[in-house]
């Protein structure tokens, strides 16, 4: 039998093992954090004063406003920890908008008090949330905001609360999903309709409770004007959500799939001015996007950081050997190791510039310096070793940081792999090419290029298969077909 001190070890274990992702959060400037915690002070406030404006006060009242105080404080420092646990690129503008957004909720509840829809008071906002902030942080706020009323919770309904609570779960659900505006539009529609319906079921005919309630407030065409409200306010939300994007600095799925449009400027001018370099982005996107499907992470995050990736190499095309046309190599013309490096490293740098000037998010600005790491220009430190120049190892790796998520690790590896599988004969066995991805890999496994990615043994396994099965769609795609003798096929 095991002791409880392993147990609680093995326990610990997984715990940190499932607190995904674990990249470190981004450090929060103390300004920042004393706005956020006066917000968070005002909101306890708002919430627990009217406890203390009873006609007659008693100790048991101002025991009762502390504990209501100090609770609704805990929850607000909790739905922090939460949204940075969710997101460690979160940023202070982002914690003041989920912050905001309940101080704003709480102060409605005090002027209108039963008297506005929870409906309308909760559901948008969590449709903001989990949009830009996913899921588990909507749904924290959802249940923060269901549950902290500053009046007495018996003025509602409880069919009402309850009603609520489902439909803003729902909405914050399928909001961290939901990967087009088309797919938004149908959200503002349906979850008015399905709250609707449950508020003629459930309260209307006051026949069916979802929980035991004293009060009912039913009067004729309520329900219909509290779900006519929330489709109205849901539609305007959508409306302002791009907005809140560029304003804070959301990164939804849907500004994902905007910025993966090929026919934005920078990438049009990838294509054309860098022609060999798109090549090998819409080939990494392949086999990044085939491993992160594989393990489970986010899709459309890795299909737009790879799209990004390289753009710095539009500083100076012509210095990477992807879009020489043989002709001449510049690095053989100035032939200095330590110049080509600074060429190198300037891809990563000039990229960062290009991701400042084009607006780029955060997570997606990552994958430039984060695809490169600490690794090692191999090619020019075997040149500066041939020449016998004085040279210290980090003049020839890049300044990193290594990747910081699974997203940044798996395009590390495909952009690794893409040219050496690209390079492979046609002929060669399913076994060669696992091997050579096997010995990319690993190479940056033992330089310790993972090490803060959270990638765990069978993932980098299904990762390695993944880049297989997508050579081995490369492979057939470049069998030459027997044709007949007019070129047709039957
Ligand atoms: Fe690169
Ligand atoms: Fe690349």
């Amino acid at each position: 039998m095991q002791n409880p001190t392993s147990i609680l070890k093995k326990l610990n274990f997984f715990w940190k093992r499932s607190q995904f992702p674990s990249r470190r959060p981004i450090q929060i400037s103390r300004i920042d954090k004393l706005i956020i915690f006066l917000i968070c002070i005002v909101i306890s406030i708002i919430s627990s004063y009217k406890i203390l404006l009873a006609p007659t006060l008693e100790g048991s009242d101002v025991f009762s406003w502390c504990l209501t105080f100090t609770e609704v404080l805990f929850t607000c420092g909790f739905l922090i920890l939460i949204s940075r646990k969710e997101n460690p690129n979160i940023n202070s503008r982002q914690i003041l908008l989920i912050i905001s957004l309940l101080l704003i909720v709480q102060i409605i509840k005090n002027i209108f008090g039963s008297g506005l829809s929870p409906l309308s008071l909760i559901i948008p906002p969590s449709l903001i949330i989990s949009q830009g902030m996913g899921t588990i942080t909507a749904l924290a706020w959802v249940s923060i905001a269901s549950l902290s009323w500053p009046d007495p919770i018996t003025n509602i309904n409880n069919n009402m609360l309850v009603i609520t609570l489902i439909c803003a779960c729902v909405v914050s659900v399928l909001g961290g999903r939901i990967r087009s505006r088309a797919q938004l539009l149908q959200l503002s529609i349906f979850v008015p309709i399905g709250a609707l319906i449950s508020q003629w079921i459930f309260i209307g005919n006051e026949q069916y409770f979802l929980v035991d309630n004293q009060e009912f407030f039913t009067s004729s065409g309520k329900s219909f004007s509290d779900s006519l409200l929330l489709a109205i306010i849901m539609l305007i939300t959508i409306l302002f959500i791009p907005i809140f994007e560029s304003i804070f600095g959301l990164l939804t799925k849907a500004r994902l799939l905007e910025l993966a449009d090929k026919e934005k400027p920078l990438i049009r001018r990838l294509s054309i001015e860098a022609p060999g370099t798109f090549e090998h982005t819409l080939l990494i996107c392949g086999l990044a996007e085939e491993a992160t499907r594989m393990i489970g992470g986010d899709i459309d995050l890795i299909k737009t950081g790879s799209l990004y990736h390289d753009v710095g190499k539009l500083h100076a095309p012509n210095w990477f050997i992807e879009n020489q046309d043989g002709s001449k190599n510049p690095h053989d013309e100035i032939d200095d190791p330590f110049k080509s490096a600074e060429v190198l490293q300037a891809h990563v740098d000039e990229g960062l510039k290009f991701a400042r000037k084009n607006r780029l998010p955060k997570p997606i600005a990552n994958f430039i310096p984060e695809h490169q790491g600490t690794l090692k220009m191999g090619y020019f430190l075997n040149k500066a070793i041939e020449k016998k120049l004085n040279f210290s190892e980090r003049d020839f790796r890049y300044k990193g940081p290594i990747p910081q998520s699974k997203e940044t690790a798996i395009l590390m590896l495909a952009d690794g792999c893409e040219a050496a599988l690209r390079a492979m004969d046609i002929n060669a066995s399913d076994y060669e090419a696992l091997e050579t991805i096997s010995q990319i890999v690993n190479s940056r496994q033992v330089d310790g290029q993972l090490n803060d990615s959270n990638l765990s043994k069978g993932e980098i396994f299904l990762i390695k298969k993944s880049f297989l099965n997508v050579w081995k769609r490369i492979r057939h795609r470049r069998i030459q077909y027997p044709t007949t003798k007019n070129n047709t096929f039957s």
